[in-house]
């Protein structure tokens, strides 16, 4: 089923103050939506609503904790009053940490589940009721190759994505009869401010080969607005991956656990050359 052209569409996107949140309000900016933007950074999000609206777009900026509960339920407060209900909300702010299980902080590991996972499935509660009154509406969630196949040294990262992919399944079967469709969108690597974020360091530790830029996905989540979709896993060369991860995982057990050990030198090696941040 093809959908209406963008004009209009009320978009909260989580996650916009960079990487494929930017790029995605960017893009569904210029195809006529009026997108929210969230986010902790306040500057950049501001920064990236002046850029649309000189470029003739609508775009509200509002800064949120979204591991804050309160902070959530005001967010969707703050879109309702000013726009009326959201059409579409795009799932995207989320975190990882590079470390193995043991070595993860506790506060890391609860942190990232209530932002990776526990966020998403409250702002759903909190749009839903409006998308019900208008009779239609799009849930994008975000979540990575690694909700398929759990990749150390990101396996509590790992365990938030499988979480988003299971919850969207569910989701779209409860929502498909309220004329509202559920996407869940699988990026590989993207070339974003992740690395820098999971590493804690300044610089970024370094591209996985052939990671894709944050406007694929930005396209990839346009066109699943326009055609909904119930899953989309980018670049589909993974899909072969994720097939052979479930049939045959004790093949691929061998090659995720020394890519990790590889991938944790890297790190270690990097934070000793001085780069480690405060964060
Ligand atoms: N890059 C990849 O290789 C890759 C691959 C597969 C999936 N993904 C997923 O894609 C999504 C977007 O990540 P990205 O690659 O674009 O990385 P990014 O550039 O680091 O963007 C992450 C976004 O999440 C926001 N965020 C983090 N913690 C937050 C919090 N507590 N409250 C509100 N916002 C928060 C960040 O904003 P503030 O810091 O300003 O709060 C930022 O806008 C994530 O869910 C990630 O897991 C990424």
């Amino acid at each position: 089923m093809e959908m209406e052209g963008g004009e209009g569409r009320v978009v909260l996107i989580t996650g916009a103050s960079s990487g494929i949140g930017a790029a995605t309000a960017r893009l569904l900016a210029r195809q006529g939506m009026r997108v929210v933007l969230t986010a902790r950074r306040q500057d950049r999000l501001e920064a990236l609503a002046q850029e649309i609206e000189r470029e003739g777009g609508a775009a509200l900026a509002i800064p949120a904790d979204l591991g804050d509960p309160s902070a959530r339920e005001a967010l969707v407060d703050q879109v309702e009053a000013r726009w009326g209900p959201v059409e579409v909300l795009i799932n995207n702010a989320g975190f990882g940490y590079y470390a193995t299980v043991e070595d993860t902080p506790w506060e890391v590991v609860r942190r990232m589940f209530e932002v990776n996972i526990l966020a998403m499935i409250h702002l759903t509660q909190r749009v839903v009721p409006g998308m019900r009154r208008l009779g239609r509406g799009h849930i994008v969630n975000i979540a990575s190759v690694a909700g398929y196949i759990s990749t150390p040294p990101l396996t509590v990262y790992s365990a938030t994505k499988f979480a988003v992919v299971g919850f969207s399944e569910g989701l779209r079967r409860e929502l498909e009869p309220h004329g509202i469709h559920v996407t869940v969108i699988s990026p590989g690597p993207v070339r974003t401010e992740f690395g820098r974020a999971a590493s804690g360091l300044e610089v970024d530790p370094g591209e996985v080969p052939g990671g894709l830029a944050p406007e694929a996905i930005a396209r990839a989540i346009a066109r699943a607005l326009r055609r909904p979709v119930p899953e989309i896993v980018i670049p589909a060369r993974y899909i072969p991956a994720i097939w052979i991860n479930r049939v045959l995982p004790r093949l691929v057990d061998w090659g995720t656990a020394r890519q990790g050990r590889a991938w944790l030198r890297h790190l270690e090696e990097a934070r000793r050359s001085g780069s480690r941040s405060a964060a």
